[in-house]
């Protein structure tokens, strides 16, 4: 049986990972309003991604005998300045989920659930990904600058993306 305090904060990370969801459809709507197909395809793929962590946190705590509980979500930001603006809160964005996941590592140390660490290490390790990717992403517009050309074959490539 999960403890209450365990399930709470996992509810929370429901939430959150949910959210997350919803900031990179937010990200994609308006990639496409500025005509970045492929970057916006690529967020698609992200939140389809982060719907997946949500539901692995909601069967975990049915399979612990807790009660899962959906609260609302919160309104994303909806425009950005660039390209490199959507990225730069997208690997931002990572880094706070990243806090997020060891403050729950934490918790669950402190409350000498083994089973929660075990299925927290998941998680611990899809931060690396997840922060190593946006990041990846960030550093080569960078590189590209005001460049069109390279925007366009970035957008090419993001476009490419499936989901995993
Ligand atoms: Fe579910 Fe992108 O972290």
């Amino acid at each position: 049986m999960i403890n209450k305090k365990i399930e709470d904060s996992f509810n929370d990370q429901i939430n959150a990972e949910l959210y997350s969801a919803y900031l990179y459809l937010s990200m994609s709507a308006y990639l496409n309003s500025i005509d970045m197909n492929g970057m916006a395809h690529w967020m698609n793929v992200q939140a389809k991604e982060e719907v997946e962590h949500a539901m692995k946190f909601a069967s975990y705590i049915v399979e612990r005998g807790g009660r899962v509980v959906y609260k609302a979500i919160e309104c994303p930001q909806e425009a950005w300045e660039s390209v490199l603006d959507v990225f730069k809160g997208g690997y931002e964005h990572e880094r706070y989920v990243t806090r997020r996941i060891n403050d729950l590592m934490d918790l669950a140390i402190a409350e000498k659930d083994y089973a929660s660490q075990v299925f927290l290490q998941w998680f611990v390790s899809e931060q690396v990904e997840e922060e190593a990717s946006a990041d990846e992403i960030v550093k080569k517009i960078e590189m590209i600058g005001e460049g069109r050309h390279g925007i366009y074959m970035l957008d090419k490539e993001l476009g490419k993306r499936e989901a995993d």
